[in-house]
């Protein structure tokens, strides 16, 4: 994982219908704890981590760096977004020079279900789109993990290829930029 790029961090906070996206802060730091500590949630993702191990590794205001967006519903985390550099020795690349922008969601499981991560995701790319406008943006997920292929769909993603990698097969997507017309 490396830096972003030239954009400007931190951005204003983002307002949907429903959600801000928002940079991390201290009061964040138990719903931290909590996504990493969750078996759900770390089902397709490497497995949850010891609540112990994370009480001591967490720093007192967590996930602070560019592209880490905390997703609010009402005053509370309810999980966060982020947009990373693909590492280059990874599987799963678009541009030669490898590097893409990959976006990555994890939810609250109390959150899932409402549409929440499709909301916080599209306001996500869009301002990425606005900051980097001729960036593809790519994901990668289980393919097994039913809920994150669905919201990728939904996204506009589309497939690029499949590969084995953590003993499981990856289904890697890339979403274009949208070219302006005329
Ligand atoms: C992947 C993940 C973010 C998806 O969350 P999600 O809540 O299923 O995703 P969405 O925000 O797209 O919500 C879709 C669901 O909300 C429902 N929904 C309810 N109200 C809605 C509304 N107003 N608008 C849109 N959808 C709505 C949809 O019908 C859909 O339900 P369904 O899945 O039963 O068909 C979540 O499962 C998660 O955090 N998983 C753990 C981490 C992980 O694996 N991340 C992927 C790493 S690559």
């Amino acid at each position: 994982m490396t830096e972003l790029g030239p954009v400007a961090w931190p951005p204003a906070p983002i307002r949907t219908e429903r959600l801000v996206l928002r940079e991390p802060e201290a009061r964040d730091r138990a719903a931290f704890i909590e996504l990493f500590a969750s078996p759900e949630v770390g089902t397709y993702i490497g497995g949850p981590r010891p609540r112990d191990e994370l009480e001591r590794a967490v720093p007192e205001v967590p996930g602070r760096r560019p592209g880490l967006f905390v997703i609010d519903l009402d005053g509370a985390m309810i999980g966060m977004i982020t947009l990373d550099r693909r590492d280059a020795e990874r599987p799963g690349h678009v541009r030669p020079d490898a590097g893409e922008a990959e976006l990555g969601y994890m939810f609250l499981p109390e959150a899932w279900g409402y549409g929440y991560a499709a909301e916080a995701s599209a306001a996500a790319l869009g301002w990425f789109a606005d900051a980097l406008p001729t960036e593809p943006v790519v994901l990668c997920t289980r393919a097994a993990n039913d809920r994150s292929m669905r919201l990728a769909a939904k996204l506009g993603f589309t497939e690029v290829e499949r590969f084995e990698e953590y003993g499981a097969e990856q289904w890697f997507g890339v979403r274009s930029p949208v070219t302006p017309s005329g």
